[in-house]
């Protein structure tokens, strides 16, 4: 019996089969993180398994690398990969440039890192996703806890002369207490409502001593593959036309947990 899946769920694992169809046999390849990401990780053990495929995989986080390895996939650091092959990951926006907000699951330094290392980047997203102008998905900014009242005091001041539609920096707390990231950092959400100009901003904030990464990925992503509800997968690549292919969503039974 097909797993009930529900309309979000069946669009990320659409777009999380088609990217997946991408990879070939002894690829390096970077795993993203968040829901999307899960779902591909768990497409690509499966597909590695069925095919036998030998594959090197880097996670971008402590929780990609545990769900990598308990399902079976060669797990690597990437001093020990090198460059990669493709990165497949989430977004949390894109615009008609490929230019990303990322961060929400708070592991953009990572993701950023192994992306940088990648000849590809293939962003698996839904349509909500994406949009005119980023900014309408707070921007995530990591800093060190270090000198964290002094480096939020200069990121609002960035904003205050920066092209944006709000300016309102908030440090991000999980049950009340700062959330801290995989390399023991802070994050400030930016809740910016529209960003006019994306790579001026990210030049200001990464100035700052104490800003270690910015969730702004600018010039990293080549493609972005759109899955649907019904299975239809949209998959846009720069400097190439469109192309939409339909996914066989009945896989869901035959996937290894999740
Ligand atoms: C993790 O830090 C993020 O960059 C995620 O890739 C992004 O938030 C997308 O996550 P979902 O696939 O869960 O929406």
């Amino acid at each position: 019996m097909m797993q009930a899946l529900s309309a979000a769920d069946a669009g990320k694992l659409a777009a999380a089969l088609c990217a997946v169809e991408l990879v070939e046999d002894g690829m390096r390849l970077g795993l993203g993180t968040g829901s999307t990401a899960a779902w591909m990780v768990r497409c690509l053990a499966h597909r590695a398994k069925r095919e036998g495929m030998r594959l090197t995989c880097v996670p971008t986080s402590t929780r990609t690398g545990t769900l990598a390895r308990v399902l079976g996939l060669n797990v690597v650091t990437l001093e020990e990969a090198g460059q990669l092959d493709v990165t497949i990951d989430g977004a949390d926006e894109f615009d008609p440039q490929f230019r990303l907000i990322k961060g929400g699951g708070g592991a953009h330094l990572q993701e950023k890192i192994v992306a940088a290392a990648s000849d590809r980047m293939v962003v698996i997203t839904d349509p909500s996703k994406e949009v005119a102008q980023l900014g309408a998905f707070p921007l995530p900014v990591e800093i060190t806890p270090f000198g964290q009242s002094v480096t939020r005091a200069r990121i609002e001041a960035v904003l205050a002369g920066a092209a944006v539609a709000r300016r309102d920096a908030r440090l991000r707390l999980v049950d009340g207490k700062p959330f801290v990231t995989d390399e023991g950092n802070l994050t400030v959400d930016l809740f910016l409502d529209r960003i006019d100009a994306p790579e001026a901003l990210d030049t200001a904030l990464l100035a700052i001593p104490g800003v270690v990464e910015t969730g702004l990925f600018l010039g990293i992503c080549d493609t972005v593959v759109i899955g649907h509800p019904d299975g239809r997968a949209e998959l846009r690549r720069k400097g190439a036309e469109p192309e939409t292919r339909r996914m066989d969503l009945s896989v869901v039974a035959s996937l290894p947990a999740g």
